[in-house]
């Protein structure tokens, strides 16, 4: 379901380090935390009050909700000069913000698997939230031990935590997709809910499709304007037809498009 979108100059509540280059920013928004469903975005201006350079808004996923609080949470890793303004940014301080937006994940079945790798794994964390008390388990995949900053915050939401890294030193050494057939066949999965790079989503697909589990994708794409105006976005849907992931995801079915 696509809810209404409200473009926000949102106060920001704070900003912490999660690790050498990647940040939690936390801000005020009480029309997006009231809307925003897991797996939906916002797009975050990243210019200087008084520029527009850069020009374009930054997509960031939305990691978490509080609607106690109403504020909002995005992680993001600094990859350039848009990010490492918004890494300077401080509590008080104001961003503008245009969300929630696209398609968010539809919460369905009652055994769920996430599985998030890199920076994919962001949105997993509202998700894994809203699930509860659903005993919610999830493969987290990264690059190395310094980049798993993610298991703590799962460790009070899920019910089991599986990890794989590149060179192994947390976990076992790898990708997500290799552990994922035995995970599958030692517990009973009714849904998978998968983010992270297009490789480990077509994997991840491949995998759930070929034993017949239910699968979302969350895809990334850069995104020029997050709502549907500039087709920057596009992707090729398997009945032919394409997708802006802007609006029509970037929550899939599985089968939708890989
Ligand atoms: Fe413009 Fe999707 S980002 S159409």
């Amino acid at each position: 379901m696509i809810l209404p979108k409200t473009v926000v100059r949102a106060v920001i509540a704070g900003q912490r380090k999660l690790s050498n280059d990647v940040y939690e920013l936390v801000f005020a928004a009480p029309e997006i935390a009231r809307q925003a469903v897991p797996g939906q975005f916002v797009h975050v201006r990243v210019s200087e009050p008084d520029s527009a350079d850069p020009l374009l808004r930054r997509p960031l996923s939305i990691a978490d909700v509080d609607r106690q609080h109403n504020t909002v949470s995005v992680i993001y890793r600094v990859v350039g000069r848009g990010t490492a303004r918004l890494a300077k940014l401080q509590a008080q301080e104001n961003i503008d913000c245009l969300g929630p937006l696209g398609r968010g994940f539809t919460l369905r079945g009652e055994r769920p698997l996430l599985i998030g790798g890199g920076m994919g794994i962001a949105p997993l964390q509202y998700l894994a939230k809203k699930l509860c008390p659903r005993p919610v388990e999830i493969l987290l995949g990264g690059r190395t031990r310094e980049e798993m900053f993610w298991q703590d915050m799962f460790a009070s939401i899920c019910q089991d935590i599986h990890i794989t890294t590149d060179d192994g030193s947390l976990g076992q050494r790898g990708v997500a997709p290799d552990v994922l057939p035995d995970l599958l066949e030692q517990k009973s999965f009714d849904m998978i809910y998968c983010c992270g790079p297009h490789p480990m989503l077509v994997s991840v697909a491949k995998i759930a499709q070929g034993i017949n589990i239910p699968c979302q994708v969350s895809l990334e794409e850069y995104m020029a304007c997050g709502i549907g105006a500039c087709l920057s976005c596009t992707c090729a849907a398997k009945d032919g037809s394409r997708k802006k992931i802007c609006t029509d995801g970037p929550v899939f079915w599985a089968g939708e498009v890989i």
